[in-house]
């Protein structure tokens, strides 16, 4: 006779559990938020807060019939991007057909799910291995110098819009030996376009109403299609393996029926790894150097350490290392201003969650900006510290500090991009002290990503 053990269960069935607590939802005065464009403004991140302190870890509120559930606790972090990622897919950023990410990137890395994902990520993965990307170190370190090449003591610099394109040269350069400086300013044209989608009025209209917005994201597609689309022409010239990505995506092919990638499928790839891998730094320095300007005394200590480990001459991958507090000072940075300062989910069945029902269909985020500024884990929450980035660990949760989420979909790029902003900020650092501008507002701004509403314009001084 053969015994069958009915599986154990200790996850309490979410049919039981209620929904967790939030505001009540008027859905006119939402459609009035979304069309005066209130929604999605720079007042979110402080109503996220107050919501979390109101009603506690986890918050429910139904946006225009969208039902969506708020989490900023480590625990229900590590539910939703590692212990229940199987219930849950990507959420509707990504996946709207005409406001998600995936509109505009398609079916690249970071907007694939399932099966092809997988296939996808083992593909790509192996371009971000440290041995490999210790190898785009003096890229890094070239580009940061060029862009000082440019600048004079005394200057006012646009700091955002020059992050931006030294970010951008640097992906290119590293992962696909393109040189993109001609076509800086295309590209962030691109981005600003995709920024604005997400968060357009536009949104609340039926979707047979030919917006601007929908325009220039046809435009800014266009784009982007002819720079990639040239990419891949130019590398079919010689049709070799450049070491480089690009040969890696054009040269893969199918473990089962050997036919390699489509365009279309690199296309995607590419496109993806060239806005989610340049924006997301250009922030991290953006906001790094707005809290250097902000407190000389952390700023004097950096110089202390750049002074010392690399005195006049250039960061090496050596360097790394022994440039700590450079670390620090990034961490930091990108705990009080995570350039991803939420990502989200969709529920495609029931789960529990701290102890309340998410419904199937439901979207759950993660609210990394919330998290970050929790005093459970980070004493004095507001302040800028990167000394507590000088000590263990341990003393915090694993999911107290995700700039760079966690679980199978933790960004792929987070070791090339922690190394570029410490390469690029010693180098920097090295020369120059950049100083905001008297009267010069500086507002963080939640977007796809978190960044300064006005821009920063920075007096540059030679040290
Ligand atoms: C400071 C810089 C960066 C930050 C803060 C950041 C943040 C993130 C976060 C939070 C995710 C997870 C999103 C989710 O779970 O929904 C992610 C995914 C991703 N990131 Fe980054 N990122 C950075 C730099 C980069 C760089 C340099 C690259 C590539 C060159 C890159 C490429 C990607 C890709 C392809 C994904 C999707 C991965 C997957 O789902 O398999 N990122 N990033």
């Amino acid at each position: 006779m053969t015994l069958t053990i009915p599986p154990q269960r200790t996850e309490i069935s979410p049919s039981t559990l209620s929904l967790p607590p939030g505001p009540e939802s008027n859905k006119w005065r939402q459609i009035w938020h979304v069309a005066t464009g209130q929604a999605f403004g720079e007042t979110l991140l402080e109503q996220f807060m107050l919501w979390f302190n109101e009603y506690g870890d986890v918050v429910y509120n139904n946006f225009l019939g969208r039902r969506m559930v708020y989490v900023r606790h480590p625990e229900q972090i590590h539910d939703v991007v590692l212990r229940k990622a199987g219930s849950l897919r990507k959420g509707f950023d990504y996946t709207d057909p005409r406001f998600g990410l995936a509109s505009f990137l398609g079916n690249g890395l970071l907007t694939n799910d399932g099966e092809p994902w997988k296939r996808q990520r083992k593909l790509v993965q192996p371009a971000f291995h440290m041995r490999r990307i210790a190898g785009y170190a003096d890229t890094m370190v070239h580009f940061t110098q060029r862009m000082l090449g440019h600048w004079q003591d005394g200057q006012v610099i646009q700091l955002d819009e020059e992050m931006s394109a030294l970010t951008m040269q640097i992906v290119a350069s590293s992962l696909f030996s393109e040189d993109i400086s001609s076509d800086v300013d295309r590209v962030g044209w691109c981005m600003k376009v995709l920024q604005e989608l997400l968060t357009s009025p536009s949104m609340v209209l039926p979707s047979w109403i030919p917006t601007p917005i929908q325009r220039k994201k046809e435009e800014a597609t266009a784009e982007l299609d002819r720079l990639v689309y040239d990419f891949i022409a130019d590398w079919r010239k010689q049709g070799e393996d450049r070491g480089d990505l690009l040969s890696m995506l054009m040269l893969a092919t199918d473990e089962e029926n050997g036919t390699g990638m489509s365009d279309r499928q690199v296309r995607d790839e590419v496109v993806t790894l060239l806005l989610a891998g340049h924006e997301t730094t250009a922030n991290t320095l953006n906001w790094t150097f707005y809290l250097l300007s902000r407190h000389p005394e952390i700023e004097a200590k950096l110089h202390e350490e750049v002074d010392r480990v690399l005195g006049r001459r250039a960061a090496t991958l050596a360097d790394l290392e022994p440039l700590r507090y450079t670390k620090a000072v990034i961490e930091e940075a990108m705990r009080l201003y995570p350039p991803a300062w939420s990502f989200a989910r969709e529920t495609v069945e029931p789960i529990a969650l701290g102890g309340y029902q998410v419904p199937a269909g439901c979207e759950v985020r993660v609210v990394t900006y919330a998290v970050h500024r929790d005093e459970r884990w980070w004493p004095n929450p507001e302040a800028f510290q990167p000394e507590r980035f000088m000590t263990e660990e341990s003393a915090r949760p694993k999911y107290a500090y995700i700039p760079f989420g966690g679980g199978p979909r933790i960004c792929i790029g987070n070791q090339f991009a922690m190394m570029e902003a410490q390469l690029a900020l010693a180098t920097v650092a090295q020369r120059y002290r950049l100083r905001l501008q008297p009267g010069e507002q500086v507002v963080a701004m939640p977007k796809i990503t978190l960044l300064p509403k006005y821009g920063i314009k920075m007096k540059v001084e030679a040290r």
